[in-house]
């Protein structure tokens, strides 16, 4: 991000505290950091500790400004290339939302013409209510980019939505705004969760799939800079925003998804859990138990990945780099034995090897993965799925560089 100038609204929560930690990042990453702070952010950091990591001093109210030295706020938000607010408040968000100006920050947010970019931070009932939503899908829709809240315990003693996303997160959305990151203008199509194969209209062959490690590889992917088509099966998760979302339900709609698209991507992550049989027909009426038992004949499905690894091999292209996931219920050396024999079945450049023994993984925020490629087999975690992806992608970026 050198060269890039980033205005910092810290408002007043908790999480302000985290805030010379993110500046310190985002000067690290080579951008030009001004502070500007509300009141109430000045009983949880304070300013001295933002001028020392910044280098420059901060202003606190509109009438701090000394126009002589350079430093007068409309300035400020003229010279922006993003506006960051972090950590935004319920109060603030509002203040954005009904485009008040009676603080420095929200004065700077109706004066800036840069891209905005909000951390929310609050009390998760503070977050969940319909004001609070109301006034984020404003903001929303006249282009204002959200990062987070993430979910855990709150400082207030409730767990749920409401934790000011990381500093690391912070600095990957800031540089997905700024066009700044290592994925930038890459493609990327990520699978994710499990295949539905239907036996009648109202039964099908699943899997314990929950679709979340692939929906952080996305959403990560998208922070990153990558423009990002999320192929998903059935799950319970939102789709991060900023992504294109395909929906599929049989292994065979996936295959299609992927048949239209793969020539046009620089990575395939292929995360899905697709299933490896499906009934050979669907019954076109529930099976009725009065009827008797049924037998079910399953016919093996296409593996896609291997299919994909094929023609990109007789097609001679170099890319996409693939990425094929290998869940296995056996773990150490095993585990990425299978993994190795996986590249090369597969044709892949990349598998991502996990442990799913008894369940384990499956649904869970938590989990480990090796990551194994022709040169050797790298472990990541245990930590939280999105701080897998955010490895992973590291090691991905490396190798599209
Ligand atoms: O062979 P196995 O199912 O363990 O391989 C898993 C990898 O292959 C995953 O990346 C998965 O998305 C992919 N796969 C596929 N088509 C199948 C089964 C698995 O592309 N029919």
């Amino acid at each position: 991000m050198r060269g890039r100038r980033i205005v910092l609204g810290v408002t007043g929560g908790i999480a302000a505290y985290k805030t010379p930690e993110l500046v310190r990042q985002l000067v690290k990453a080579g951008a030009e950091v001004r502070c500007l702070m509300t009141r109430a952010a000045a009983e949880f950091v304070t300013a001295r500790a933002l001028e020392t990591v910044s280098g420059h001093r901060v202003l606190a109210s509109v009438f701090d400004d000394s126009p002589a030295a350079g430093i007068d706020h409309i300035r400020l938000a003229d010279e922006a290339d993003l506006f960051l607010v972090a950590p935004c408040t319920a109060h603030t968000l509002a203040r954005l939302a009904l485009g008040l100006a009676d603080d420095l920050v929200s004065t700077v947010a109706l004066a800036t013409r840069a891209p905005i970019l909000v951390a929310p931070a609050m009390n998760v009932n503070m977050w969940e209510h319909a004001t609070t939503q109301a006034h984020a899908e404003a903001l929303r829709a006249r282009g204002v980019r959200f990062v987070g809240p993430a979910t855990g315990e709150l400082a207030c003693g409730w767990v749920g939505a409401g934790r000011m996303a990381e500093p690391a997160d912070l600095v990957a959305a800031a540089m997905s705004v700024l066009g700044a990151g290592p994925l930038a203008g890459r493609r990327v199509l990520v699978t994710a969760g499990p295949t539905h194969e239907p036996v009648d209209p109202v039964r099908f062959l699943g899997n314990r799939s929950s679709g979340k490690m692939g929906y952080a590889i996305a959403e990560v992917a998208r922070d990153l800079g990558a423009i990002v088509t999320l192929v998903s099966g059935p799950v319970a998760l939102v789709a991060p925003a900023g992504v294109e979302l395909v929906r599929i339900q049989m292994a065979r709609e996936l295959e299609a998804a992927l048949e239209a698209r793969w020539r046009d991507t620089d990575v395939l992550v292929m995360a899905a859990a697709v299933a490896d049989f499906r009934p050979v027909e669907a019954a076109d009426q529930k099976l009725d138990r009065r009827a008797g038992t049924p037998t079910l004949v399953l016919a093996a499905n296409p593996d896609i990945l291997a299919g994909i690894g094929r023609h990109r091999r007789e097609e001679g292209r170099a890319r996409p780099l693939l990425v094929g996931f290998a869940a296995e219920t056996r773990g150490g050396e095993a585990l990425v034995d299978r993994a190795r024999q996986k590249l090369s079945d597969k044709g892949c450049d990349v598998v991502v090897a996990n442990d799913v023994s008894g369940g384990a993984v499956f649904g869970e925020d938590e989990s480990r993965i090796v990551v194994v490629t022709a040169e050797g087999a790298d472990p990541i975690g245990p930590t939280d799925k999105r701080a897998l992806a955010r490895q992973l992608w590291q090691r991905l970026a490396l190798r599209l560089a």
